[in-house]
């Protein structure tokens, strides 16, 4: 496999063309940023730990029986992933309020959401990332409606996934954000399973283990992260 041009570059990854056009390498930055891009620093070794931590969780929601793009671990800061055609809109679940919630409906920060909530945005930093509902993805024919449901059960099937792997290791999963897209026809996970695009905290302490320590400069980042990855067994 043979790494070509760059396709893409987000606030956070860049994506690269192989000699196989099924196939892209997805290469993490130290790049972080916050408030659409507003918030921006390098963060030293996180690109590393991102691509790790997320070549773990992907790998163990593949062998859980959830579809992902993720084919292997290339180096320190790259994986191979399938080309897929990302779908524009970003899935959360939310099991404890939180964020951008909070402030939507003034409801408590740290109540426990039973059931959990499911939110679904479209991918558009220019208008901020509104909240959608299915409605408008079908209508702006942003998925198909049996596309979209796949999303939102496989989006539920991970939060029982993750849930219990973050529990095991004293920790609560919050909340989080997936993106999938089309391969070949079929639905699958991609994009990045990281403390980037979640909400962790220390179930005892309720310390932040997550990119909150960034966004209200909480400092230690980068130790979060290395600290989730040790607990769940992230090979660093
Ligand atoms: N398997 C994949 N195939 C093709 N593109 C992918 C795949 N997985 C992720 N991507 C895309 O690669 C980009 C990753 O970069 P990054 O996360 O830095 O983007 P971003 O700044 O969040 O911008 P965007 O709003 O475009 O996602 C995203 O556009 C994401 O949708
Ligand atoms: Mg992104």
């Amino acid at each position: 496999m043979e790494k070509k041009q760059e396709l893409y570059s987000g606030k956070a990854k860049s994506v690269f063309a192989t000699d196989d056009n099924d196939y892209v390498v997805l290469s993490f930055r130290d790049d972080t940023s916050a408030f659409d891009g507003e918030k921006v620093e390098q963060l030293s070794r996180k690109g590393e730990v991102n691509n790790k931590f997320n070549a773990f969780i992907m790998q163990y929601l593949s062998d859980n029986g959830i579809p992902t793009h993720f084919e292997k671990l290339l180096n320190a800061t790259e994986s191979l992933v399938k080309n897929m055609k990302m779908i524009p809109v970003e899935c959360v679940v939310r099991n404890v309020a939180s964020g951008s919630l909070v402030r939507r409906l003034g409801v408590e920060d740290g109540m426990e959401l039973n059931p959990p909530v499911f939110e679904f945005f479209l991918k558009n930093d220019a208008l901020h990332d509104p909240m959608i509902n299915e409605y408008h993805i079908e209508t702006f024919g942003w998925a198909k409606a049996e596309d979209v449901n796949k999303m939102k059960d496989l989006t539920f099937k991970v939060n029982k996934l993750l849930k219990k792997l973050f529990a095991d290791a004293g920790m609560i999963l919050v909340d989080y954000k997936l993106e999938f897209g089309l391969f070949k026809g079929g639905v699958y996970l991609g994009d990045e399973f990281s403390p980037d695009g979640c909400r962790l905290w220390d179930a005892e302490t309720r310390k932040k283990l997550d990119k909150d320590r960034f966004r209200q400069g909480l400092g230690g980042v980068i130790e979060a992260y290395e600290e989730v990855a040790h607990r769940i067994g992230v090979p660093l």
